[in-house]
């Protein structure tokens, strides 16, 4: 079979070596790929918002099924853009895609199901900001209705800072955004669980945690995620048990009743509080990072099972995962998530042989004559396997220092939590 994958990220390179291994793969495509998928796939550079462009490559490399990555092209309706062109496409269609391309339909299947969330006011203009505010206590999260790539909430401790972000937004800061949602903070561990749905069944794929803030302690500003790990030790059988129950069922229900299905991988990101979980948001798509330390403890065919959930069939399925642990490292550009410089050199990455436990997925690369540069502020994915997250952690910190790229950083606290639990 040959298998298309739309992205660049570090994420389809780990979906794209999951596809490698699979025995149904016969030839790889990526829109657009980065260095790293060149090991298993070929490179089509291609805007990826290009629909109709995007059609005419799948057909004339004539490609069975497509697996879309990132979030924007499913919010803007690929998926149904290729069905309807009778292309095999996996991931969930524009409506259900919703769930994450608008928290205003999140959060109003939120209300109507009473999934616990943080409490919420959808506001359009300034005047119901300045209402809400009366009444609420700080901080105060301001969010962007629609995609903002991971820049689109901020925590306000003043209320003058909630006014401000408001006006920013409602003045089009986020184009694609004209309201926004104001929330209660909510403390707690944060974590996510992933799920893989057909139009029947879901089944558990994994759960893992990020580290979103740039700096060590989790300060400075939020980012795309530094690194993470996974299984997320804070999500046990119990809490497990109450995210099925009160926050998936009811969410899938809703969409049915409305004809709309979901398909696709779903990422449910959580706050857990005194063993109760509460939905921060969902994601239609496997994250980045995440992907990148849960598909290597993935023990069945990966083209397999997304057939089955193509054809409504995962039930038939049994998804088998090993016991052992994975954490992986974000080496970014320096000045990430601000400005950065691209096409830097990473002089020694070809000379670095890793080991069967350990991986490096690149994510904002590209290749030139051979040679290796970055493109873009997430750039490569330091990662390892085990049974201890401190032993993982110190494999992945040699293999950086031996890339030594001095245009790069990275956070040397990566599991912090729980590498503290797992020494007491
Ligand atoms: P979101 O895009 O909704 O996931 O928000 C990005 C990040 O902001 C989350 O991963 C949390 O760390 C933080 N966040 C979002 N909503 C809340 C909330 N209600 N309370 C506390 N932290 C939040
Ligand atoms: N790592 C966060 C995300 O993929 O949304």
């Amino acid at each position: 079979m040959n298998i298309g994958i739309i992205g660049s990220g570090g994420r389809e390179h780990a979906i794209c070596k999951k596809i490698f291994e699979s025995k149904s793969t016969e030839k790889i495509i990526c829109f657009p790929g980065n260095a790293g998928t060149l090991e298993f796939a070929t490179n089509i550079n291609v805007d990826i918002l290009n629909f109709k462009k995007l059609l005419n490559l799948i057909k004339s490399n004539k490609i069975d099924l497509v697996i879309v990555g990132p979030e924007e092209p499913l919010v803007k309706g690929l998926v149904d853009f290729l069905k309807k062109n009778k292309i095999k496409v996996f991931g969930p269609n524009r409506y259900a895609s919703q769930l994450e391309g608008s928290k205003a339909f999140m959060k109003k299947i939120c209300e109507r199901y009473s999934i616990p969330t943080a409490k919420f006011k959808i506001c359009s203009n300034k005047h119901q900001v300045i209402k809400f505010l009366k009444n609420s206590k700080l901080p105060i999260v301001v969010k962007a209705d629609g995609l903002a790539a991971g820049k689109g909430v901020t925590i306000c401790r003043k209320k003058d800072q909630v006014i401000k972000v408001s006006t920013q937004i409602f003045n089009g800061k986020f184009k694609s955004s004209k309201k926004l949602i104001l929330e209660e903070f909510l403390e707690g561990e944060e974590a996510s669980y992933f799920l893989i749905v057909d139009n029947n069944t879901y089944k558990f794929f994994g759960t893992a945690q990020d580290h979103k803030r740039v700096r060590e302690k989790d300060k400075g500003p939020n980012t795309g995620g530094m690194g993470a790990y996974s299984p997320a030790p804070v999500i046990n059988k119990s809490i497990e048990k109450k995210i099925i129950n009160r926050i998936v069922r009811p969410t899938l229900k809703a969409l049915k009743k409305t004809n709309n299905p979901f398909n696709g991988f779903l990422y449910v990101g959580l706050m857990i509080k005194n063993g109760n979980p509460f939905l921060i948001e969902y994601n239609i798509r496997m994250g980045d990072p995440e992907c990148q330390v849960i598909l290597p403890r993935l023990r069945t065919d990966l083209v397999k099972i997304i057939e089955n959930s193509i054809l409504n069939k995962l039930s038939k399925t049994k998804i088998k995962w090993t016991k052992d642990k994975s954490m992986t490292v974000v080496l970014c550009s320096k000045g990430y998530p601000g400005n950065y410089k691209k096409n830097k050199l990473i002089k020694n990455i070809n000379k670095i042989n890793v080991s069967k436990n350990e991986y490096i997925y690149h994510a904002g690369t590209k290749a030139e004559n051979g040679k290796i540069y970055s493109s873009g502020g997430r750039v490569l994915n330091i990662t390892a396997f085990g049974k201890k997250f401190l032993t993982i952690r110190n494999k992945i910190e040699k293999l950086i220092k031996r890339i030594n790229w001095k245009h790069g950083f990275y956070r040397k606290d990566i599991g912090w939590k729980v590498i503290n639990n797992e020494n007491n």
